[in-house]
């Protein structure tokens, strides 16, 4: 696919996903919403499923030919080396308790690697998206990773995953390793936009573990084609089917592999 036709297709993809967080940020405020869970403590709302059934329907219209991998109800289309890759709602457990951080993730996949993404959040009205190769934005804008270049100065982002409470690798030792040696840590509870934030250089670095290919894919590439640099823990060629996943503005990355392996 050439850059002008992944262009089209991500643009489309933008407005759909403008059209589905509009939908979401409707229904943020609603008392009644109706949660089931899915394990423990994961769960998801009928908004979650109401924002991935619109996603297909616009996109499965536009785009008969590709195939999807949604959060929610799975593959779908016939697949033929194309597919779009969609987290409906990324930040249920926020969207639910009615706090506003919350997005809408869809990416491009072509031959098994990410070729474009957008993310939108609707709660501030901010659309990030990349096509490899052509740089990233924010609501049209170009945006780059940071320069803070020392761990020191740096704030960051993590989560943690659904299993923590019965699982040892869980990411709190982690945590409490960055925690003595960064300037700041969050957990905003939205891995798109963790990603994103640290494109746009409002976080200087941020991991995370057990993640699904939703979580990441759009905002992996927007991340690279910011300037980031993105690996698994130990430097290692990032996978958004892998379990690992480390970001940052490049500068600080060393410092936090370092950390991520106990020294
Ligand atoms: C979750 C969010 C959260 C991350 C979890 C994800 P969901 O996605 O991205 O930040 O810590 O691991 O599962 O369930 O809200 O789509
Ligand atoms: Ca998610
Ligand atoms: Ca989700």
């Amino acid at each position: 696919m050439g850059p002008g036709e992944v262009l089209s297709y991500i643009g489309a993809a933008g407005d759909i996903a403008i059209k589905a967080g509009d939908v979401l940020l409707g229904g943020l405020y609603n008392k009644d919403k109706i949660v089931e869970f899915k394990g423990d403590i994961n769960l998801v709302t009928e908004m979650d499923r109401r924002a991935e059934e619109l996603i297909k329907n616009h996109l499965s219209d536009r785009f008969p030919d590709i195939a999807m991998l949604a959060e929610e109800g799975g593959e779908s289309g016939d697949f033929s080396g194309r597919r779009w890759i969609v987290d409906p709602l990324d930040g249920t457990t926020s969207y639910a308790h009615g706090l506003p951080h919350f997005s809408v993730s869809i990416a491009l996949e072509e031959d098994g690697e990410v070729i474009a993404g957008v993310v939108y959040n609707p709660c501030a009205d901010e659309c990030f998206s990349a096509v490899r190769g052509g740089g990233a934005s924010l609501n049209g804008q170009k945006i780059n990773v940071s320069g803070t270049s020392i761990l020191k100065r740096s704030l960051l982002a993590t989560g943690f995953p659904y299993d923590r409470a019965t699982s040892k690798d869980n990411n709190v030792d982690n945590f409490n390793a960055f925690i003595l040696k960064a300037q700041g840590i969050r957990r905003m509870g939205s891995a798109a936009l963790d990603l994103c934030y640290t494109a746009a250089g409002r976080f200087d670095g941020y991991w995370e573990m057990k993640l699904s290919p939703w979580d990441s894919a759009a905002g992996s590439v927007i991340l690279e084609e910011a300037g980031g640099r993105i690996s698994d823990f130990s430097g290692g060629p990032y996978s958004i089917y892998g379990k690992e996943l480390l970001v940052s503005n490049r500068l600080i990355h060393d410092e936090m592999i370092t950390v991520l392996n106990g020294n």
